[in-house]
């Protein structure tokens, strides 16, 4: 089966045999490649959404995969052993997560996929007791995106780390995207200082964001 590359990487994180959940199945895609390809034990695929809970079980009437619809880990199978939070801003992954804290104990394993804010997941997902097994950039339609595992543990990050990316700044499409992402913040900054209300300490963030940036 052929899934994107976004999808193919977050499935080739997931540790081989384990019992998924994962948050946000929308679609359903995730969920038919694992099984195809046999690398999980069980997934148990939730929506919160009436609509995309609706085409999820059209979707995977053929397979064998227990959806529910529900909110995050409500309905967390007591066996489960990975999370995945794919497809969504950070701020709602955190909140998931934070919501049920108490749950995470049998968790060894988190794919996070953030489509915002992937500094604050990496700083905030290691204060629940994870650390960074490994980080896979992939480019779809001209946006990055930074796909993290995070497993038990505990590790020290230099702060670039965590805001840019852990162990990705020799991978080529890391130095794509610091040239995109270079660009913009450029640009940001020149549009700071031409405005009537600039403020100094947003364009010193900013700059000193470039210079961080520039150095790796
Ligand atoms: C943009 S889709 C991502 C689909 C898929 N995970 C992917 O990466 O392609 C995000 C989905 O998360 C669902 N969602 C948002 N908050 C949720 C929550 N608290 N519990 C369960 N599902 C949620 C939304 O309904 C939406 O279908």
């Amino acid at each position: 089966m052929n899934i994107s590359e976004r999808l193919l990487a977050i499935a080739n994180l997931i540790h081989p045999g384990s019992n998924v959940i994962d948050v946000g199945a929308d679609h359903g895609l995730l969920e038919k490649y694992l099984i195809e390809s046999g690398k999980v034990e069980s997934i148990f695929a939730v929506e919160n959404k009436k609509g995309p809970f609706e085409i999820l079980k059209n979707n995977l009437k053929d397979y064998d995969v227990n959806i529910s619809l529900s909110d995050g880990l409500d309905e967390m199978p007591p066996e489960t052993n990975v999370i995945v939070l794919a497809g969504m801003g950070g701020n709602l992954i955190l909140d998931i997560l934070k919501k049920d804290v108490n749950k995470l104990n049998g968790i060894e394993q988190i794919v996070v996929d953030a489509h915002r804010d992937a500094e604050l997941v990496r700083r905030e997902i290691i204060k629940l007791g994870y650390r960074i097994e490994k980080e896979k950039i992939v480019v779809e339609n001209k946006i990055y995106y930074f796909i993290i595992s995070f497993v038990k543990g505990k590790s020290a990050y230099k702060d670039v780390e965590l805001e840019w990316g852990y162990n990705v700044s020799n991978d080529p499409l890391f130095r794509e995207f610091k040239m995109k992402e270079l660009r913009r913040l450029v640009n940001t900054l020149a549009h700071q200082k031409q405005a009537k209300k600039s403020k100094p300490e947003c364009i010193e963030r900013i700059q000193s964001k470039i210079e961080r940036l520039e150095n790796l």
